[in-house]
C-alpha cells in the first residue's frame, strides 16, 4: 500500500475533480432516451481531454483484450466494465458510468448511476440504496477502524434493504495507478483487515444488485452482467484519509477541499 502526502493528495484530487464536474455538470443533459452509449463515451473522452487529462480506461489489458473506450458504460443488468457501443438508452433504463482520469500522472476514479427519464420504483430504490451505501462505507473510513468495517457496514445496510452486494469486484487503492493495494471489498467482517491510516487513498465502489449477487462475464471480455438479468447500480468515490477522517476527492463541493 502506498501512503500519500498532502501534495500528492491535492494532485489526485485535481484528477478526481474532473470526473466530479463531468458527472454533475457535463453528462446529465445527455442522459436521455435515444442516445447511444458510444455517443456518451465520446462526450466523456472529449471533456477529459479538454481538461488536459487522459482517459485512464483506454488500452487497459483485460482477460483477453484491451478496453477500447474512454469510459465504462453499463446499462440495467450490466454491473460494470460495459463497453460503449450501439446500445441506445431507453426511457426507464438505468446507466452506470465509471470513469478514470490521469492528470499529470495522478489518477482519479469515480462512478455514478443515472436514471434515464422516469424509472420504476424498484430501480429508484436501487439507486438510492447504492448511493447511500457508498456514504455509509465512507463514514467508516476513519483512523481507528479497519478495512473490514467499510465492507461490513455496506453489506449490512444493503442486505437490510433487500438487495445484494457484488463479491467479484471491489474497491481499491488509487492515485499513482488505477488499481493499487489494498482491495476494499464491499462486504465482510467488522474489525478485520488492514488498519485505516492517514495518507491512504482508496476508491469505495459498491456494486449492488436487485437479485442475486452472482455475475457473469460477457464474451467481449469486459462487460459484467448480473447472472439473473436483474438490475445493478454502481456508485464510486475516491477518498483520502486526512487528519483521521475521509475527504471525498471526487465530489464537487466547495467545502472540505484538500486543494485549497
Ligand atoms: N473504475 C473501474 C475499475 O476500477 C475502471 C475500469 S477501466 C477499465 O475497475 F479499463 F479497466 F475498464
Ligand atoms: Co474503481
Amino acid at each position: 500500500m502506498i501512503l500519500k502526502n498532502l501534495e500528492e493528495i491535492k494532485e489526485i484530487e485535481k484528477a478526481n475533480q474532473i470526473i466530479a464536474r463531468l458527472y454533475r455538470d457535463i453528462l446529465p443533459p445527455y442522459i436521455k432516451a435515444g442516445i447511444s452509449t458510444k455517443e456518451l463515451d465520446k462526450i466523456v473522452d472529449d471533456y477529459i481531454r479538454s481538461q488536459g487529462a487522459i482517459p485512464g480506461c483506454i488500452g487497459v489489458q483485460g482477460m483477453y483484450n484491451e478496453f477500447p473506450a474512454a469510459t465504462c458504460i453499463s446499462v440495467n443488468e450490466e454491473v460494470v466494465h460495459g463497453i460503449p457501443g450501439d446500445r441506445i438508452l431507453q426511457e426507464g433504463d438505468i446507466v452506470s458510468v465509471d470513469t478514470v482520469t490521469i492528470l499529470n500522472g495522478y489518477y482519479g476514479d469515480s462512478a455514478y448511476t443515472y436514471a434515464v427519464g422516469e424509472i420504476d420504483e424498484e430501480s429508484k430504490k436501487l439507486l438510492e440504496v447504492t448511493k447511500k451505501s457508498r456514504e455509509i462505507g465512507i463514514e467508516q473510513a476513519i483512523v481507528g477502524n479497519r478495512l473490514g468495517d467499510i465492507g461490513h457496514a455496506i453489506q449490512k445496510y444493503v442486505e437490510k434493504e433487500g438487495f445484494s452486494v457484488v463479491r467479484d469486484y471491489a474497491g481499491h487503492g488509487v492515485g499513482l495507478a488505477m488499481h493499487e493495494d489494498p482491495m476494499v471489498p464491499n462486504y465482510g467482517r467488522a474489525g478485520r483487515g488492514l488498519k485505516i491510516e492517514n495518507g491512504m487513498v482508496i476508491a469505495i465502489e459498491p456494486m449492488i444488485n436487485v437479485g442475486t449477487y452472482k455475475v457473469v462475464l460477457h464474451p467481449d471480455g469486459w462487460t459484467v452482467s448480473t447472472k439473473d438479468g436483474k438490475r445493478s447500480a454502481h456508485f464510486e468515490h475516491s477518498i483520502a484519509i486526512v487528519d483521521g477522517k475521509p475527504i471525498i476527492l471526487s465530489e464537487r463541493s466547495e467545502e472540505r477541499r484538500v486543494g485549497k
